[in-house]
């Protein structure tokens, strides 16, 4: 049997919009009592702001270099290596891992909708996008979501500029399996063979990048992402530039009715929770 493991693995991330829970369908589109923070609903995902790290329990695996796997003890035999945690930081039929909890997420619009490498598409771009989410600014059906990255580094073929499916597993030595024999090339030939795609012969290890939007473990409301988290000039949205974004984005006198917008709002929200406490206490 022959697996195209290294692919199928990273294809796994769900393409689709449907069968997902939103949180609107409980808490409505509008559940702040405040509208400033409502009307971020067109443009931010509830995620963005109650998700603001991941792995709040276990590590997870960030970084997967496959380029490392295949070395053997003096009898040939793969072994595995734990980091600190007790998580697996090298595997001799996986390679090296990287592990990490409470991780911030990366931020990119997404529309729902998503692209994935395909085992015949050419490489076009390096790292290699095994899927792409999309989604810009303009798009009204897309919001900024809360995604974990994971990246790494995989088998390719030189010349024919492709990502390689390698045979991984055979019952016994000796049957061209990466997992019993770590013989890179037998593997990728083997396995490019059982797929019906060419091979030839030249083999090297190339950054790729899979992208999951993050759905789990909302945090304690006062976990929330602070305003100034995303509204400053180096905060959590710095890398997406398509759009103005008071309080971050500076040139102009527009800057200014940002800054002072912000500032109102604060306020706003400042007043808002001292009425409620007021509120509290008036009605004891
Ligand atoms: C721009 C950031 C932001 C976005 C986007 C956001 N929230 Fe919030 N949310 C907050 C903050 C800040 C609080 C806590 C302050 C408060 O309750 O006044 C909060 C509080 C809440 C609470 C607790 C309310 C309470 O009074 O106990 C719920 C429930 C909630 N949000 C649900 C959602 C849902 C559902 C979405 C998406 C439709 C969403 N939020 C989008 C920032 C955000
Ligand atoms: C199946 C229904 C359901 C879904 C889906 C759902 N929630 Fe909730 N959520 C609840 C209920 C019920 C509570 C408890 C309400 C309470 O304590 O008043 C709650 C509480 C919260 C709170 C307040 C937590 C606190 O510290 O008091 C936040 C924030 C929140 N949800 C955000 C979200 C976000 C963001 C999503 C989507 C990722 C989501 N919820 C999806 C039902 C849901
Ligand atoms: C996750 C990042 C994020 C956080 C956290 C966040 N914002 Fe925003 N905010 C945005 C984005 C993105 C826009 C731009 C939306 C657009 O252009 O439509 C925006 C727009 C705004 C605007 C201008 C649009 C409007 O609603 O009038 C104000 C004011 C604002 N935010 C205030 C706040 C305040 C106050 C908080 C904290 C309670 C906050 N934001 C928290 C991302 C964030």
């Amino acid at each position: 049997m022959i697996e195209p493991e290294v692919l199928r693995k990273l294809y796994s991330v769900s393409s689709a919009n449907h069968n997902r829970i939103n949180c609107d369908q409980c808490h409505t589109s509008a559940p702040h009592n405040d509208h400033v923070l409502d009307n971020h609903y067109e443009k931010v995902a509830c995620q963005t702001c109650h998700i603001p790290e991941y792995a709040k329990v276990n590590a997870t695996k960030l970084y997967w270099d496959w380029s490392s796997a295949g070395q053997t003890d003096e009898e040939g035999n793969g072994y595995s290596e734990d980091d600190a945690d007790g998580n697996h930081n090298y595997l001799s039929i996986k390679g090296n891992f990287v592990w990490d909890d409470h991780v911030k997420p990366e931020y990119y619009w997404f529309n729902g909708t998503v692209d994935h490498y395909l085992s015949s598409d050419t490489i076009a771009e390096v790292p290699v996008k095994i899927n792409t989410l999309f989604g810009e600014y303009r798009d009204s059906t897309a919001k900024i979501w809360p995604v974990k990255v994971h990246r790494g580094k995989q088998i390719y073929d030189t010349e024919n500029n492709t990502l390689i499916s390698l045979k991984l597993w055979a019952p016994e030595k000796g049957q061209g399996a990466f997992w019993k024999d770590f013989d890179w090339d037998t593997a990728a030939r083997l396995g490019m063979e059982y797929n019906d795609r060419p091979y030839s012969g030249n083999y090297d290890f190339i950054a790729s990048e899979v992208y999951w939007p993050i759905n789990h473990m909302v945090s304690p409301k006062e976990q929330t992402l602070a305003c100034i988290e995303c509204h400053q000039r180096d905060g959590r949205l710095a890398g997406l530039n398509d759009f103005y974004l008071p309080g971050r984005d500076y040139n102009k006198s527009v800057d200014y009715a940002g800054f002072g917008l912000i500032f109102l709002t604060l306020i706003g929200i400042v007043a808002h929770f001292l009425g409620r406490v007021v509120a509290f206490f008036k009605n004891r």
